[in-house]
C-alpha cells in the first residue's frame, strides 16, 4: 500500500520523522525525493530525534555522507552535490547500505540503479508555503507492513 498524508508546518513534519523512527529497524534505507526545501532534511531531524541523537542534523554541506549515533547508527546522505551515481562509489557506499544502521537518502534520484530493491521511498511536496504532501512509497515486502503502522500511528493522531 501507499500512503500519504499533508503537514502543516515544520513541527509536524519532524513530528512524521519522530513516528517514522520508531518503526525503523537496523539496515533499513529510507529514499528521499522532493526539491531544495521540500523538507528531506526537516524529516530527517524527526528521525534523529526519535532516535535519541545529540548532534544537530543538517544537509551536509561539503560531504556526502554524515554518521550519527543514536539508538541505532544513522547514515545521513545527501547527494545534492553528486555529479555522476559512479562518485558514490568512491564513497564505500555499500558498507553503508549494506551495514548495521539506518540509511536516510536526499535526492536519492541520482543514485536510483545502485538503491537495494528493498526501500522505503519518501516523496515530498510543496503544497503551500507551511503544507506539504508526503507520501510514502514501498519498494520491497518489508514496507508493506511498516506503512500498515505508520497508518495506524498517523490516523490515531488525529
Ligand atoms: N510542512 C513543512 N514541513 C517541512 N518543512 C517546512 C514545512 N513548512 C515550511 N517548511 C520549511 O521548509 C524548509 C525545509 O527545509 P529542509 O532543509 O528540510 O529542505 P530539504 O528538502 O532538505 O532541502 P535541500 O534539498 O536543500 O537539502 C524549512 O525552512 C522549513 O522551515
Ligand atoms: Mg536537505
Amino acid at each position: 500500500m501507499d500512503f500519504t498524508i499533508i503537514t502543516k508546518s515544520p513541527e509536524e513534519t519532524k513530528n512524521l520523522g519522530k513516528d517514522v523512527s520508531k518503526l525503523v529497524k537496523p539496515g533499513d534505507i529510507l529514499a528521499f525525493y522532493g526539491e531544495l526545501g521540500a523538507g528531506k532534511t526537516c524529516f530527517i531531524q524527526g528521525i534523529s530525534l526519535g532516535l535519541e541523537v545529540q548532534d544537530y542534523v543538517t544537509s551536509p554541506s561539503f560531504t556526502i555522507i554524515n554518521e550519527y549515533q543514536g539508538k541505532v547508527p544513522i547514515y545521513h546522505f545527501d547527494l545534492f552535490r553528486l555529479d555522476k551515481a559512479e562518485e558514490i562509489l568512491e564513497l564505500g557506499y555499500e558498507e553503508y547500505f549494506y551495514g548495521k544502521g539506518l540509511t536516510v537518502i536526499e535526492w536519492a534520484e541520482k543514485i536510483e540503479q545502485l538503491l537495494p530493491k528493498e526501500n522505503l521511498k519518501i516523496e515530498i511536496k510543496f503544497k503551500d508555503r507551511y503544507q506539504r504532501t508526503i507520501s510514502f512509497i514501498p519498494q520491497g515486502d518489508r514496507f508493506n507492513k511498516f506503512l500498515e503502522e505508520l497508518n495506524r500511528i498517523e490516523n490515531f493522531r488525529d
